[in-house]
């Protein structure tokens, strides 16, 4: 293919974040994968096609280890002014030291393989579904609080508290510093290259250090604790790596849960009809999460690899050293593989969805989101049968993630 020379498209505006399924089908017909232009200027290839986005997250051609990504930035901007501002910004203003990064997901085999399994240990099943009665009870305080106001913002009543808690519980970090914890994360995922953020990023990363020295000292019945322990054959995470993955595990466990209670409570508000299957067969419930996972999933875009040589894309070819965004979004919404894709239809036969995403980065946290997201959801509507939507579904503000889709507020009316 001819190497592509016409400039990138803006895609990530604030009206796309409104309505992206319009803009990302229109981008499917067009061809497998088209280069875009993120906000700040950077040039990446989106996929939008589901057997291709699946392809792609499985195929180690595609690098995700930034310690050589980084030097492809520069040379994958579109516009040179913007790139000069980029440069200028980063260097040694970096808004993500490097002991933040040295995290699974930003790896490749065989740090990868290495990183997955000492947190598969601490990680089970049991553990995650030793769960179920504690998230159960957490959810009831939630909706007896609800119970107490006619109109609320469900995003800051219930989709935020519940996996926050749970992710706080399970990393153990105790009841008090939960406040500065959360201002520090949504300070870090917002993105913005600000001294707020770089103070946060900081003002975490002494936290963490500190947390990990006390369950050193005095181990506790917690993942973290787990984790400072963790051996597999004689190899153990050095204090950069358990910081790191200690980070990832907040952030990765509690922006994306969020978003599947919010987006799960604006499909049902919006489909009547799906709201009474429920009603009436409650073993729907986990096929409806799968459901809501397709047609809004938190995770809109997979996180940024970059080819390592050059990778064929149906027609298209992506040249070597360039950023690949596969769209979680748009795999879910294929015509091609999902019948009828814009119909929120939870007898749907799900197999193989990338929402978790694919290959050796699938989701180590799907059946923590999948039990949060099951049982918030039912009980959520078993207490209010009334609740309803407090503004036009038009008014409600979608966030300018790049990565995440999820609603600034949710306001309801609980009865
Ligand atoms: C990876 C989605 C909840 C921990 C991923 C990836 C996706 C994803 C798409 C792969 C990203 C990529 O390949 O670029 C989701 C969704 C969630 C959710 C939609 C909620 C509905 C959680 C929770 C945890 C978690 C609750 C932990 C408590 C992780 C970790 C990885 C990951 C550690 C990296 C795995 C690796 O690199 O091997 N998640 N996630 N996630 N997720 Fe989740």
């Amino acid at each position: 293919a001819a190497p592509q020379t016409a400039p990138p498209t803006d895609l990530f505006t604030p009206a796309f974040h409104q309505n992206p399924h319009e803009a990302l089908a229109g981008l499917r017909r067009t061809a497998p994968a088209v280069p875009v232009a993120t906000p700040n200027g950077l040039r990446t290839w989106l996929v939008t096609g589901y057997e291709h986005a699946r392809a792609l997250l499985a195929d180690p051609r595609l690098s995700k280890d930034m310690r050589v990504g980084r030097d492809l930035i520069p040379r994958n901007f579109a516009d040179p002014d913007k790139q000069r501002a980029f440069l200028a910004e980063s260097g040694e203003r970096s808004q993500f030291p490097h002991v933040l990064s040295v995290h699974m997901l930003d790896s490749d085999p065989p740090d990868h393989t290495r990183l997955r399994r000492l947190v598969g240990r601490a990680f089970t099943a049991r553990r995650v579904e030793s769960l179920r009665p504690r998230i159960t009870e957490l959810t009831d305080e939630l909706l007896d609080a609800m119970a107490r106001h006619e109109r609320l913002d469900l995003m800051e009543a219930l989709a935020f508290p519940v996996p926050f808690t749970v992710i706080c519980w399970l990393l153990g970090v105790p009841p008090d510093d939960r406040a500065a914890f959360r201002r520090w994360s949504n300070l870090l995922v917002s993105g913005a290259g600000t001294d707020e953020v770089r103070e946060a990023s900081a003002s975490m990363i002494a936290y963490l250090k500190a947390l990990i020295e006390a369950k050193r000292a005095e181990p506790a019945d917690d993942m973290l604790t787990d984790l400072v322990h963790a051996q597999d054959a004689g190899d153990q995470l050095s204090s950069d790596e358990l910081i790191s993955m200690a980070f990832l595990l907040l952030v990765a466990g509690h922006e994306t849960t969020v978003n599947l209670i919010g987006n799960g409570t604006l499909a049902l508000l919006t489909h009547p009809e799906v709201r009474q299957q429920l009603a009436a067969d409650e073993s729907l419930w986990p096929a409806a999460v799968e459901e809501f996972l397709r047609y809004d999933g938190p995770v809109t875009n997979a996180t940024w690899r970059f080819t390592t040589e050059p990778v064929e894309v149906g027609s298209v070819v992506i040249p070597e050293g360039e950023f690949v965004t596969i769209s979680l979004g748009a795999a879910g919404r294929d015509p091609a593989r999902y019948p009828d894709p814009d119909r929120l239809d939870i007898t749907r036969a799900h197999t193989a969805s990338v929402a978790f995403g694919h290959g050796i980065h699938h989701c180590l946290g799907a059946p923590l989101a999948r039990l949060e997201g099951q049982i918030v959801l039912s009980r959520l509507l078993a207490r209010f049968p009334g609740l309803r939507l407090a503004v036009d579904p038009d008014e409600l503000r979608w966030r300018s993630s790049l990565m995440m889709r999820g609603l600034e507020e949710l306001p309801v009316f609980t009865a």
